[in-house]
């Protein structure tokens, strides 16, 4: 006797008529074996050959910030610089019961749009790491149902702001799980190697995974992520590295970048880009032709690296739209990097689920015997009509219990004499 069976669903892989079992929170079995229908089980919910992924992972967000759109001011240039400059005004400002209540609130948001897991940057600039502790507060309150990791973030640099190696060290011993970094924001290129070594050594020393903002810049000489690749293969930290944004290798020289990107290859580096926010933020000095500032998506995932869309922000100094919506980042991904082929969309899909989930790490990711029962069903019959869309998440569950519903969306039209009912995918 199963707790949950669904039935006739749709995979992301294509296969349709799909059984799924779920016995103690972990999925049993997954058949296109019309037998499998008739199982015994303690619920049964047919899926109505609608498509049933995986739950979407972002692995690249700033829970410390995020609702705090319009606090203490907007960002009035649009620039990542002005950006920090307000965080740094908002910073002094902050209280903990507010950090904790946007986050939760944020939460929220994101389960409902079938999110259950999020690696957040959490800044650990500030000495009182007030954000630290509201953040790994949020992290326990949120387990049963969201994996929430987070990054140590030196936000003002780890050598340009006094204090900041030691309140990452501490950030780490309160708990927080990954190393982060920012070596283009220190002030010389020479302090961000530095810097590079110094937080992947550490990461080394401590068994940790590494997750560094690297090369945000619309400068093609910010070259970080070299640095960032051999010191991953210096230390053996293969596969435990994400750079994130690697932004400045949409203006880098093509001949450079091919040697790069094997380097990467050869340390198995994460990459995550950002679309919504990369699109927004950079090429801001740029008069015409504008930079779109996106990282090369399509060719890293060509060179064989793992990559992943983040959504970065939401209502916070830098981006005053968002709402923790994975397809809608995907669909900015999907048209920045005009990856319109059917296989290109299909890989905008993974660069938020599987893809993102290698990023974190996650153990038992996946619909297949022995994952955990975390899915959703999608109101749409494909990987691209769900980025299309931006479909409905009509259920969510975790650990086989449904935690979140939406209904259809459905219109019902009334005219010329004609009473139709239209949805989405028509
Ligand atoms: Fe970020």
């Amino acid at each position: 006797m199963f707790d949950l069976l669904l039935v006739n669903a749709r995979l992301p892989d294509g296969r349709c008529g799909v059984s799924v079992c779920v016995k103690d929170g972990l999925i049993h079995e997954v058949s296109t074996d019309p037998a499998l229908r008739h199982a015994a089980a303690a619920e049964i919910i047919d899926a109505q050959d609608q498509l049933l992924t995986p739950p979407f992972v972002d692995p690249h967000f700033h829970m410390d910030s995020t609702l705090s759109y319009g606090q203490p001011r907007v960002n009035q240039s649009g620039t990542l610089l002005e950006g920090i400059a307000l965080w740094g005004e908002l910073k002094p400002l902050l209280k903990q019961q507010d950090l904790i209540e946007r986050a939760m609130t944020y939460c929220d948001w994101a389960v409902a749009n079938g999110l259950l897991a999020i690696r957040s940057h959490v800044d650990v600039s500030d000495p009182r790491l007030l954000a630290v502790e509201a953040l790994l507060e949020v992290q326990a309150r949120v387990k049963p149902y969201l994996d929430l990791q987070l990054v140590a973030f030196p936000q003002d640099g780890l050598l340009r702001s006094s204090g900041a190696f030691v309140n990452l060290k501490r950030a780490l011993d309160m708990g927080v799980d990954v190393v982060g970094g920012i070596p283009h924001f220190e002030r010389t290129m020479v302090d961000g190697s530095t810097s590079i070594r110094m937080l992947c050594e550490l990461a080394a020393e401590q068994g940790r995974m590494v997750d560094m903002h690297c090369d945000e810049s619309d400068d093609p000489n910010s070259r970080h992520v070299e640095v960032l690749a051999e010191q991953t293969h210096r230390l053996g930290l293969h596969g435990r590295v994400t750079g994130s944004h690697l932004t400045s290798m949409h203006s880098m020289d093509n001949y450079y970048v091919s040697k790069l990107m094997p380097l990467m290859a050869e340390a198995r580096l994460h990459v995550v880009a950002n679309p919504l926010i990369n699109i927004t933020l950079q090429g801001r000095h740029d008069t015409y032709p504008k930079r779109r500032g996106m990282t090369r998506v399509p060719e890293l995932m060509h060179a064989g690296l793992n990559v992943a869309f983040g959504q970065d922000c939401v209502m916070d100094p830098w981006y005053s739209l968002g709402s923790g919506d994975m397809l809608e980042v995907a669909h900015m991904g999907l048209h920045v990097a005009q990856m319109t082929s059917q296989v290109g969309m299909q890989q905008c899909f993974d660069a938020v689920t599987v893809n993102a989930a290698k990023v974190l790490g996650l153990d038992g990711y996946g619909i297949a015997p022995g994952c955990r029962a975390d899915f959703v069903l999608l109101q749409a019959g494909s990987a691209a009509e769900a980025i299309r869309l931006r479909a409905t998440r009509l259920m969510v569950f975790k650990a086989g219990r449904l935690i979140a519903s939406t209904v259809p969306r459905t219109a019902h039209l009334s005219m010329a004499g004609r009473d139709a009912r239209v949805d989405w995918r028509v």
